[in-house]
């Protein structure tokens, strides 16, 4: 697969079937997503894999949560959308506005059954920096995990980042060693896409290269 195929392919997915990835498919994932740049080589992500039970039980106490309304907070705090300029909070508004267009009036009911299973992942890499780490870290985190999703799409695999795989940090403390001395920054969930999902249908558009782009000759 060429690199351009594997960026223009590659959509985030809300419904995977129940195939299960294996291992091997894990550690050469990762194995690749290691070799993107890093401040001074630090090389500062560390990534959890969650599969099997540990990822049911990771499943059902998220469930549980999400339905007897407990508070969530992430370790990298959230912001309202606000906060954010006015043209990227456009940006957001018109992405909001395609869903109903793209997958009906009901989109709200299966986004939240989908990712009340955390999407029928198979597979939940949760990627942590050091609790102190420096602010180029972030960066460097976000190279490793496009290199993730871009080696996962050459073996097939689709994709999901979520704000919504760390709402309840405390839950993955206590299913996965992660240590005190660790943040916990965001989840990629990995698997084969389900193509009959309605949920599948949402899309996502781009501004166009000249706004993000200024050529000086
Ligand atoms: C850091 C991050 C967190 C995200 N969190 C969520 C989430 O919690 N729920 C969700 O439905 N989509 C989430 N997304 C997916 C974005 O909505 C999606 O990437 C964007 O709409 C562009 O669509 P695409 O990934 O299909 O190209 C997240 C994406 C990123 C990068």
């Amino acid at each position: 697969m060429k690199v351009e195929e594997a960026i223009t392919q590659r959509h985030s997915t809300r419904a995977f079937t129940d195939q299960k990835i294996s291992e091997d498919q894990i550690r050469k994932i990762i194995s690749l997503a290691q070799l993107a740049p890093s401040w001074v080589n630090s090389q500062p992500a560390h990534v959890y894999a969650a599969t099997g039970t540990t990822l049911e039980l990771i499943r059902q106490r998220q469930a549980n949560a999400v339905r007897t309304g407990a508070a969530s907070k992430t370790e990298v705090p959230t912001v309202s959308r606000s906060s954010f300029p006015k043209e990227k909070q456009d940006n957001m508004a018109k992405w909001y506005a395609s869903i109903p267009d793209a997958i009906g009036s009901e989109w709200q009911k299966y986004n939240n059954d989908a990712a009340l299973k955390l999407y029928n992942a198979q597979l939940i890499l949760y990627l942590t920096l050091p609790k102190n780490h420096a602010e180029w870290s972030m960066f460097d985190l976000g190279l490793f995990a496009d290199n993730i999703l871009l080696a996962a799409k050459e073996q097939g695999l689709d994709s999901m980042t979520a704000y919504y795989l760390v709402m309840y940090p405390q839950i993955l403390r206590e299913t996965l060693p992660i240590s005190k001395n660790e943040r916990i920054i965001v989840g990629i969930a990995l698997g084969y896409k389900q193509d009959d999902a309605t949920i599948n249908g949402i899309t996502s558009e781009r501004e166009p290269v000249d706004d993000v782009l200024t050529v000086v000759k």
